[in-house]
């Protein structure tokens, strides 16, 4: 049980390392919560900073997400309910990182790491879904907001109703909460599309 409470209190901590303001900070010397879409995360890198730290800033928060449940199962034996509250808590310390007063991203590069490792066909199939949406529209926060809502639709379907598929509700909840700003805009039709500069109204 303490090896249980410790994994989850790492996967927060290790969830807090908010790669796209340290690599913001040390590539230009800004904090990026104070520029483009204001969110943490690797879409507003790419906006700031260009692909090459972008895609970095995608990678080390999707391991966070591997790290937390590997992190999980190692520590938490044979509960399935362990690695993923771990993957919960590091999407949380994404979220609201500890060491950045409490002001992160939206979680999906790190959901993407969680999913993929604990479920990885419905995460697939809800990736390629989210992919050709972002082909089509360019809208990153569209694509993201169809994989996390998708995701428990083929957990489901593959016939997982166990832990995972409560998890990825609950991951869903998140994520629909974080991108309120986005769906207000895209509802607007004023949210950012990929490739099209800086966001329309912050
Ligand atoms: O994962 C974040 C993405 O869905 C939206 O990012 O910067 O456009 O708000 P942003």
């Amino acid at each position: 049980m303490a090896l249980s409470i410790i994994a989850i209190i790492l996967s927060y901590l290790l969830g807090s390392i908010s790669f796209s303001v340290v690599l913001a900070k040390l590539l230009k010397g800004i904090d990026i919560r104070q520029h483009g879409s204001g969110n943490a995360g690797a879409t507003n890198t790419l906006r700031i900073l260009g692909k090459g730290p972008a895609i970095l800033v995608l990678i080390l928060d999707v391991l966070k997400g591997v790290a937390a449940i590997g992190l999980g199962k190692w520590l938490g034996g044979d509960n399935e309910w362990i690695p993923a509250l771990c993957g919960i808590s590091a999407i949380i310390g994404h979220n609201w990182p500890l060491y950045f007063h409490f002001r992160g991203g939206k979680g999906i590069a790190t959901t993407i790491g969680v999913m993929v490792t604990m479920s990885f066909l419905p995460a697939l199939y809800a990736g390629i879904v989210a992919i050709l949406l972002i082909v089509l529209t360019r809208y990153v926060s569209l694509g993201s907001l169809v994989f996390v809502a998708l995701t428990p639709v083929f957990l489901a379907i593959l016939g997982n109703t166990g832990p995972i598929f409560w998890t990825s509700l609950i991951i869903c909840l998140f994520a629909f909460w974080r991108h309120r700003s986005n769906i207000t805009k895209i509802v607007q039709g004023r949210e950012n599309k990929i490739g099209s500069g800086g966001p329309k109204g912050g």
